[in-house]
């Protein structure tokens, strides 16, 4: 009974606030989207958690040196990632804080208990820390240098009393079901990577640290100082199904189905701590943990003193900016990179030409051309309508069945990198169709049945595809929905139906989807970030030599705005948040002129705006437009008609 009920149960890490969202913490949150929607698009009920992990001591660190109060830090810092989670098309069912009072309330609860039950102990602690990692280490794990194992920072000499987590008791339990359950762990490079670390024994883990009081205090005992931040924050995960509040109910939704994460907090952390707490506490375990690899760049690891982090909305807004192409469809297509370069395994290596090389190929060449050379047929030949007796080649319903049952077991497994190569093989396959059958040449010769029915398999397989990719780009399969003129993106079952499309069935007017990028863009577009001032910029790539036609300027739509109020951007030097009239309508934009004006002496005053820019996301602000100024050795100076002028005024 209950099983019939439950939901399936998709989990991220929580992540640690002290810094912004990049593309490594991206990875794994667009990895369980991806998931969840391809579970929905089943027809399974989902349940998507993600969250914040607040109580670590570094991001307490973090928000002191910025002289912020901590509440008021992991405040804005949640908002900043629940925005940027919403913005790249992430749907989950809860957003979790660990500073929530029912969270506290979990952990307390559960200290309480496996105290009592003598699965946590008091006792006292020497040795090594290290407060990046909030990691104790046994003096055999360290160094002549005293620097950590893990991070390579600084250790600190601790000596205090701690309480432990009897963890060494459960090692045996642990291997059992490691070896009972081999699909538990994925891939399978993880299992092997726990089992080496089981392999060298569990000692007993201290769970409680002294020497900050942010955090939940270790329950009756005020002086032991606050609960260790891993055993809080493994929690959240109980907290969230309702544990502690909903008796019974909770098990609609626990155990997890698939929890996901980087490889560094699978070994120890999610396949070992994790679940000896919940032996400890009689609860079912996880049924499936998967551990991906980690972006690399350059060779190196992302860090912000190498300043190879890179933020996601900017890498996809620089992309739409240089592009053309609409902003939702581009973040689409940093969706698709993220899944398609997934490294599983191994490490992988993340690069803005590598971006723009699947855009171009995969997107602009593949998908998108292949929907708009079947429409834009479609409305040559046969008024845009499906022809009577079309019907899908057999061998191409084989063909287009066995490729969606790859997709579908690749996605099951998580291994998107495999399933989007199973998908693009449709692509591939119509492309030779259509170049051995000539539907134009078919058409001329006066066959015009058989053209419609090659052309049939054009629209097949973008309708399939359209259901398929949903879990990957789910605005992009709206827009190919939208085009075939299907009320909703199919789903699974349903796009896998051949011969779907009914005789006479009406297609829109094709819109380019992905325009092709000209020239790479990547080495003058600053989108590296974090921290950083640098925001998406147009490419400056424009040679001045190029002339263009009086119709190519038509096509910019400048006019004159009255700048109603002006906001420094948060965390920014450069950017200031306008807020314009421009002839009635009200307008943001973001422009690079902080360092140049205040706000106060540019509220009020009338400058001329290009209008029709593609908006792009600035810092989480959508900019709908940019504001024009003269450029005197990189500082703006501002432009204003002779006389006031009516806002909305258009300049040419
Ligand atoms: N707060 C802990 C998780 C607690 S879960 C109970 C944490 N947070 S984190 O923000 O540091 O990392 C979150 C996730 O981002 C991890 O899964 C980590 O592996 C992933 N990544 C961080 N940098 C990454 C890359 N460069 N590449 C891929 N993923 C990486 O750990």
């Amino acid at each position: 009974m209950r099983d019939a009920m439950k939901r399936y149960y998709i989990t991220t890490p929580i992540y640690y606030v002290n810094s912004a969202p990049h593309i490594g913490t991206a990875l794994t949150t667009i990895v369980a989207d991806a998931c969840a929607r391809f579970h929905k698009r089943r027809g399974q009920e989902v349940y998507f958690l993600t969250g914040t992990d607040e109580n670590a001591p570094k991001v307490h660190r973090v928000a002191q040196e910025r002289g912020v109060p901590t509440q008021q830090f992991v405040d804005e810092m949640a908002e900043v990632f629940e925005r940027t989670w919403r913005a790249l098309h992430i749907e989950y069912d809860v957003f979790i804080r660990t500073t929530e009072a029912r969270h506290k309330r979990v952990v307390s609860e559960v200290f309480r208990r496996l105290r009592e039950q003598g699965d946590i102990y008091k006792g006292s602690y020497q040795g090594w820390y290290c407060i990046s990692c909030e990691t104790f280490f046994a003096s055999s794990k360290v160094g002549e240098a005293k620097t950590c194992p893990d991070c390579g920072k600084p250790l600190e000499w601790r000596d205090e009393p701690c309480y432990y987590f009897r963890l060494s008791a459960y090692e045996s339990r642990l291997k059992e079901h490691l070896l009972a359950h081999p699909s538990f762990i994925q891939p399978e490079v993880r299992l092997n990577e726990t089992l080496g670390f089981l392999n060298e024994g569990l000692q007993d883990v201290a769970v409680s640290r002294t020497g900050s009081e942010w955090g939940v205090p270790v329950p009756d005992d005020p002086d032991s100082g606050v609960v260790y931040v891993w055993f809080d924050a493994l929690l959240n995960y109980l907290t969230a199904t309702g544990w502690l509040e909903r008796g019974e109910a909770y098990l609609d939704i626990w155990p997890p189905d698939l929890q996901l994460m980087g490889k560094d907090i699978l070994p120890r952390f999610h396949a070992t701590i994790w679940p000896a707490m919940l032996m400890a506490l009689g609860l079912p375990l996880p049924k499936r943990l998967y551990g991906h690899g980690w972006w690399i760049v350059n060779k190196q690891k992302m860090s912000k003193s190498l300043g190879n982090v890179y933020a996601p909305l900017e890498v996809a807004g620089s992309l739409a900016q240089a592009s053309g192409c609409e902003l939702p469809y581009a973040i689409d297509a940093f969706r698709y990179y993220l899944l398609r370069e997934m490294p599983t395994d191994a490490d992988a290596e993340f690069s803005l030409e590598g971006f723009e090389a699947r855009y171009n190929g995969d997107l602009a060449n593949d998908l998108g051309n292949l929907l708009h050379r079947t429409l834009s047929m479609m409305h040559r030949y046969f008024e845009g309508r499906v022809p009577a007796g079309a019907r899908l080649d057999a061998g191409l319903a084989d063909l287009f069945a066995q490729q969606a049952a790859q997709v579908t077991e690749a996605f099951e497994a998580v291994d998107f990198p495999r399933g989007l190569r199973e998908a693009w093989q449709i692509i591939s396959a119509v492309n030779r169709y259509y170049d051995e059958q000539a539907p134009w040449t078919l058409m001329k010769q006066g066959h015009s049945e058989r053209a419609g029915q090659v052309l049939y398999a054009g629209l097949i397989a973008t309708r399939l595809l359209c259901g398929l990719i949903e879990p990957v780009m789910p605005q992009v399969a709206r827009a190919i929905a939208h085009q075939l003129n299907l009320d909703t993106v199919p789903c699974w079952s349903d796009a896998l139906v051949m011969n779907a499309l009914p005789t006479g069935h009406s297609l829109r007017t094709p819109k380019p989807i992905f325009p092709r990028l000209q020239a790479s863009h990547s080495t003058d577009t600053p989108v590296r970030t974090s921290g950083s001032d640098k925001t998406v910029q147009a490419t400056s790539t424009t040679a001045m030599q190029d002339m263009i036609t009086i119709d190519d300027f038509k096509r910019l739509q400048i006019r004159i705005a009255t700048v109603k109020a002006a906001e420094p951007v948060p965390k920014s030097t450069k950017l200031l948040k306008l807020t314009l009239d421009v002839g009635g309508e009200e307008r943001t934009i973001v422009a690079g002129i902080a360092e140049d004006y205040t706000p106060e002496q540019i509220v009020g005053k009338q400058i001329p705006v290009l209008v029709n820019l593609q908006p792009a996301l600035i810092r989480g602000i959508v900019s709908e437009g940019m504001m024009l100024a003269a450029d005197v050795d990189g500082k703006a100076v501002l432009l204003h008609p002779d006389r006031e002028v009516p806002s909305g005024s258009v300049v040419r």
